[in-house]
């Protein structure tokens, strides 16, 4: 697995169709909101550096305001750096958003409510010119990924919350992405809620092989559903620490792994990173 390297050491390739690529290289980015005129600038990130590996998955867990939202937004190249550079699949991240290399899904579903979910999955398909076979086609195999299959003709205030955020995934997956940028897409759901769609997810990430940069409060999700857990603190937002996470592949991660030891663990030992810094008191971990 690859690491965090220096800012400017330049590994990703600048080739479109270099398959080899990591799906996204963040290198010595900074991110600065300037101040209005008696306000302060913010010094929302500093000296990020973090490589993803095609595949891989990769959660940002810190208290908030630490700069988990502003980073992802860079990624999807919603924000632009103040410093440094973000590659995705080797590409610049305005190269990436226009080819369509990575899926977004945030907190809040975004369904549109007069379409019937079918046609909000088809949404970004039918805005790239993708023919109505096609695109009926492929909402109907997303359904029956994120296990809607009987709820293609509901409107979306028929379904729970959970089911929207599903809807919402599999929208973010409907152009095949190789990589999807989640901002505490479970954030809002109820505990068993949220342990099912992790479930979900993990499958989803199986069958799929994509890569996922994932933005949550939650140490357990975290845990439960990363590869590697980058813990970052505020006031600049950094990255304090990378921990893999070596719970087995995808596949093996099953409910019971909730009761294991190394769950545990590792569950342990984000909280004591999170807690271990100088400012510990001022630095509760939000749900
Ligand atoms: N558009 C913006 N303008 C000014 N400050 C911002 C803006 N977006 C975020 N910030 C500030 O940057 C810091 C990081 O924010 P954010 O990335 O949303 O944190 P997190 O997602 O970890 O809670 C915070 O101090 C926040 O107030
Ligand atoms: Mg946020």
């Amino acid at each position: 697995m690859i690491e965090s390297v220096p800012a400017g050491s330049g590994v990703a390739s600048t080739d479109p169709l270099d398959a080899g690529s990591p799906a996204v290289v963040v290198s010595g980015v900074g991110r600065i909101f300037a101040g209005k005129r008696a306000e302060r600038a913010v010094n929302a990130l500093e000296q990020i550096d973090l490589v993803v590996a095609p595949g891989e998955f990769v959660s940002l867990i810190g208290p908030s305001g630490c700069g988990k939202s502003t980073l992802l937004r860079l990624i999807a190249d919603l924000d632009t750096p103040t410093a440094g550079t973000i590659t995705v699949f080797g590409k610049s991240a305005r190269q990436a958003r226009i080819d369509q290399e990575y899926g977004i899904a945030f907190q809040q579903a975004g369904l549109l409510p007069w379409r019937s979910v079918a046609a909000n999955i088809e949404l970004p398909l039918e805005l790239h010119g993708v023919g109505a076979a096609v695109r009926k086609a492929r909402a109907s195999e997303l359904l029956e990924l994120v296990g809607l299959g009987d709820f293609a003709e509901k409107f979306p205030d028929q379904l729970s919350g959970g089911m929207q955020q599903r809807v919402a995934i599999a929208r973010a997956l409907a152009e095949r992405p190789r990589l999807l940028l989640m901002d505490e897409p479970f954030g809002a759901l109820d505990e068993m809620t949220r342990e099912r769609m992790q479930n979900e997810l993990v499958r989803i990430c199986a069958e799929t092989g994509a890569a996922v940069v994932f933005v949550t409060h939650s140490i357990p999700e975290a845990v439960f559903l990363s590869d590697r857990v980058v813990v970052m603190s505020p006031r600049p937002g950094r990255i304090r620490e990378v921990l893999p996470v070596k719970l087995g592949t995808a596949d093996a991660r099953g409910e019971a792994l909730r009761e294991h030891a190394a769950f545990f663990e590792s569950v342990g030992a984000v909280r004591e990173l999170l807690h271990g810094a100088p400012t510990s008191g001022a630095l509760g971990v939000e749900r």
